[in-house]
């Protein structure tokens, strides 16, 4: 019996040995030191195979009581060294500044457009919107431009293919369906964003005082100053007795509260299938002159053409309008003397960060 002895001395020896365990690895060394298969505790229990049948009951419930000590204080142990395990190793200096997060920008179309559809609203024109993939009939034919019209070559776009396995016609198959009274309502990318003009008058009765920026698609290869993809800002204005009149001093309050007061603008006689007249507007400022340029074209415009106003129902001997449409990216390259396009587009945190 001598050993029973010897049971609270060695509980007290591993119950120091767990608590004095460095790390994970070492309790775990001392747990088989102790109650292992070769375990000095463990050699213990075994003696008592040699206690006669009296002694063993009260002899086995000390060693239980003991083992069942010992395996709770490890199981403590062993939860103390998780804690200090996942605890960060460097203590946490919470005096120091904390991590800036630099803010980011609007990219520079962004800011462009934002400071034009502001000009507009003030004069009371309100933001319209449409689909960048159109039908033929709203980009083109709705526009007085039918299918067979030369104007369509100059605005080549990218056809959409409608069910699968159908590719859509090409424009000149398309041009062939259209004149065979098949109708023009295969998908594209708008060309411009003239088409919102027809979705919105479609919508709406007269007056109609809306501008329309947006994304426009052509096929064209990029260059300094062509990108396949750009964006625009369409005009479009309804309502009794409009005259270029009314177009010129808008366009020129516009152009001045976006690039200053030494604006002058100039319209030019061009040719645009849904306005008549139609003009090209140029553009000088000092930035112009310092570029080595008298004027600078900028935009297309001109008064809205009955055909136009016939195909949306508006009765065109009691409404007249104006209408005009400019490139977002020219106004942005003049305003920041940006000199390829292509800079837009490439998502360059340094060339985005100057604006
Ligand atoms: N849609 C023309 C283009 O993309 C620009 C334009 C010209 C728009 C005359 C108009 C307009 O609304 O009246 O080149």
């Amino acid at each position: 019996m001598g050993f029973l002895n010897d049971i609270e001395p060695l509980k007290q020896t591993a119950l120091t040995e767990f608590k004095n365990a460095a790390d994970l690895a070492a309790l775990e060394q001392t747990k088989g030191a102790w109650i292992g298969p070769n375990g000095k505790f463990t050699a213990l229990m075994k003696q008592l195979g040699t206690l006669s049948k009296e002694e063993k009951p009260a002899a086995g419930k000390l060693i239980n009581a003991a083992k069942v000590e010992l395996e709770a204080a490890l199981g403590a142990c062993r939860e103390a060294l998780e804690l200090k395990a996942a605890l960060p190793k460097e203590p946490t200096d919470f005096t120091a500044p904390g991590r800036r997060r630099t803010l980011g920008k609007l990219h520079p179309l962004t800011q462009v457009t934002d400071d034009i559809v502001r000009a507009f609203r003030k004069i009371g024109f309100a933001v319209a919107d449409g689909p960048e993939i159109e039908d033929e009939y709203h980009c083109f034919d709705a526009l007085n431009t039918p299918a067979d019209h030369p104007a369509r070559d100059s605005q080549d776009t990218f056809y959409i293919a409608t069910n699968a396995g159908a590719v859509s016609p090409s424009p000149g198959e398309a041009a062939t369906a259209a004149m065979a009274g098949e109708g023009g309502r295969s998908s594209l990318l708008r060309t411009h964003t003239s088409s919102v003009q027809i979705r919105v008058m479609e919508k709406q009765p007269p007056p109609v005082r809306i501008i329309v920026p947006g994304r426009v698609y052509r096929r064209d290869n990029a260059d300094a100053t062509h990108n396949p993809t750009f964006h625009q800002i369409e005009g479009l204005y309804v309502d009794k007795n409009v005259t270029v009149g009314d177009l010129k001093g808008t366009v020129e309050f516009v152009f001045r509260e976006l690039m200053g007061s030494d604006v002058k603008i100039r319209f030019r006689p061009h040719y645009f299938s849904y306005t008549e007249p139609s003009y090209e507007i140029d553009f000088t400022n000092a930035l112009v002159k310092k570029m080595g340029k008298d004027w600078l074209e900028i935009a297309g415009c001109g008064m809205v053409h009955p055909q136009v106003f016939e195909t949306v129902g508006y009765d065109p001997a009691v409404w007249t309008g104006w209408a005009f449409g400019f490139g977002i990216e020219r106004i942005a390259m003049l305003r920041y003397g940006i000199n390829d396009i292509r800079l837009f587009y490439e998502n360059d945190v340094r060339f985005l960060k100057q604006f």
